[in-house]
């Protein structure tokens, strides 16, 4: 197996084949969005929005997504779809993939990494986070160095295995994932942001299958896109605008063993994208998600994967 730790682009000499295997999580956690708004400029995209969501129209996009998934539980997709309540005075906290990281251990033990929001607002969300993942027989791991973090909003698994993409440089500091790679013991390969508009990975990074990537070129170093064409054989570069106005990267890609078990749910009006997405999986759902874009969140950061019960195992593969 690969060494367990956070690589630089450059130090990485191995392949996602020499990884072992990983089972994706099939159920997807929401949380709902009655709460949402916009009080302050976190990122680029809230700038000149504070007080400019329309709440009604957010909780009928939210039900529209909540709606989508649960018909992706009933075609047996996903396992399941639940729900946690948004907190008053949490105006973030709908953007359930930023507050933890979930994983599986060798033994089958499942832990929850709670992230180190960079916002101070934000990291008042990670308690009842937390009360969720107690209640789902989790281990509650928390950070011990003081770096941020901000979850599956900037760490991204390679699909189907235990190797992961770290993004750095507005939301979470490098050096958290020297710790985090201890914790999972699992590679990281840590990937630096370099454009405003793509401040967590999940707005210019989405694996479509084992082998195959979106991307947004303009997001990342010479050595992070070297590093992304190496360890995927299909690297997909979208327009710029789809990645931006479109949010086309932040789209809910489920993993399922093949293309006809597998389901896609992106921002609509991506025209470049959706065409990628449909060669990848069969059933590519558009959605309107623009009430959330005026936050920096689209479908991606609207939900989070949880693992249960897996078997000690791992036999099976994408
Ligand atoms: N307004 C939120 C923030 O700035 C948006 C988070 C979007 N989440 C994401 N994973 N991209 O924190």
């Amino acid at each position: 197996p690969v060494f367990a730790k956070a690589y630089n682009p450059s130090e990485v000499h191995f392949m996602s084949d020499d990884c072992e295997n990983r089972n994706e999580p099939r159920k997807v956690l929401m949380c709902t969005s009655e709460h949402f708004s916009i009080i302050d400029v976190k990122n680029i995209y809230m700038q000149g929005q504070k007080g400019n969501v329309n709440v009604d129209r957010a909780n009928v996009q939210w039900d529209a997504i909540r709606n989508s998934k649960k018909k992706k539980k009933n075609q047996k997709i996903i396992d399941d779809v639940l729900v946690i309540d948004g907190i008053e005075g949490m105006e973030d906290m709908v953007f359930i993939a930023n507050q933890s990281f979930p994983w599986v251990m060798w033994n089958g033990e499942k832990i929850a990494i709670m992230s180190r929001m960079r916002h101070e607002n934000r990291q008042n969300e990670i308690p009842y986070v937390e009360d969720f993942y107690k209640d789902h027989g989790y281990k509650i791991v928390e950070l011990q160095s003081k770096y941020h973090f901000e979850g599956m909003g900037d760490m991204i698994a390679h699909p189907g295995k235990r190797l992961l993409y770290g993004g750095y440089g507005f939301r979470t500091d490098r050096a958290a994932y020297d710790e985090i790679a201890r914790i999972v013991d699992a590679p990281i390969i840590t990937l630096e942001l370099i454009s405003e508009h793509h401040y967590h990975l999940d707005t210019c990074f989405l694996p479509l299958n084992h082998s195959e990537v979106l991307i947004a070129p303009d997001a990342f170093t010479p050595e992070s896109l070297n590093i992304i064409r190496r360890m995927f054989e299909g690297v997909y570069e979208i327009p710029e605008e789809e990645a931006i106005e479109g949010f086309a990267c932040n789209a809910h890609m489920i993993y399922g063993q093949n293309k006809n078990s597998s389901a896609a749910l992106v921002q609509r009006g991506n025209p470049v994208s959706l065409n990628i997405l449909q060669q990848s999986a069969a059933q590519v759902l558009e959605i309107d998600t623009t009430e959330f874009i005026k936050s920096g969140g689209s479908v991606f950061c609207l939900k989070m994967m949880v693992y249960y019960q897996e078997s000690r195992f791992c036999r099976t593969s994408l």
